[in-house]
């Protein structure tokens, strides 16, 4: 999967591209990033990528031309398809779902702001999507492109070193993730649940269904009215909900 990153701090890009499964993702050739600073295509002699707003008020606003410059020339005119997607608190909020519809992408653009905003023309005449890593106000696009990076590559075949890749994640199934434990078996008095270390796996798989049935009523009730549940899964849970 191929990312271009248009961005005027392609600096703040390498050290968690450069890390841990991101690297690895990119020496075996399953993602390509090319980043693109924004200020190359900037064509005045001070390099201008900003603009104070008409009509006045604070901040700056990114310029048009820029923008429009640097995408076309390193996208070309043939873009059919091809998600440019702006990374804006004004956005569709990222979640696994838009995770998993953007990794079946070969190929996409991310812009990257700073300063107050982008020029409105940017949005209605260059890009195809905007997304937004949550409702709180970044300094820059920069991070939330790195999470929708991150949050793809993992989902590729092979990207993780666990062949069941990120089958059970949270979230994966609309569900929030059971709990984990590993060695030692107890540790300052407190155990490992022993259905753990029974070796019975369709036992362990119906206590950690429910372990995360569970989890997601407690932290995050919301998220069970779209998840795909069982008639076993709903038994459990009214059974959760009468004993509370
Ligand atoms: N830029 C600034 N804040 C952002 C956010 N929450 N999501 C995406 N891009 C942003």
């Amino acid at each position: 999967m191929q990312f271009d990153v248009f961005t005027l701090l392609p600096e703040v890009f390498p050290a968690y591209l450069e890390s841990s499964i991101l690297q690895r993702a990119r020496q075996s050739g399953l993602i390509n990033v090319r980043l693109h600073n924004i200020r190359d295509w900037a064509s005045d002699k001070h390099h201008t990528t900003d603009d104070t707003p008409f009509g006045g008020g604070g901040g700056m606003v990114m310029k048009p031309e820029p923008i429009f410059a640097a995408v076309e020339s390193v996208l070309g005119p043939a873009r059919d398809g091809l998600p440019i997607i702006m990374l804006t608190p004004q956005g569709r909020v990222f979640t696994q779902t838009v995770a998993r519809e953007l990794s079946a992408h070969e190929h996409i653009a991310l812009i990257c702001g700073r300063y107050e905003g982008f020029d409105e023309r940017i949005r209605t005449n260059l890009v195809t999507d905007e997304i937004s890593i949550g409702d709180y106000v970044l300094t820059g696009g920069e991070l939330p492109a790195l999470i929708l990076i991150d949050a793809l590559t993992r989902l590729l075949p092979g990207a993780l070193g666990d062949p069941t890749g990120a089958e059970d994640d949270s979230h994966a199934s609309g569900l929030l993730e059971y709990p984990h434990y590993t060695r030692p078996p107890e540790f300052r008095g407190q155990s490992v649940p022993e259905i753990l270390l029974s070796g019975d796996h369709a036992k362990i798989n119906q206590w950690r269904r429910e372990q995360s049935l569970l989890r997601t009523l407690q932290r995050r009730p919301d998220l069970l009215n779209k998840a795909e549940l069982s008639d076993k899964d709903r038994k459990f849970i009214e059974t959760l909900t009468r004993n509370s």
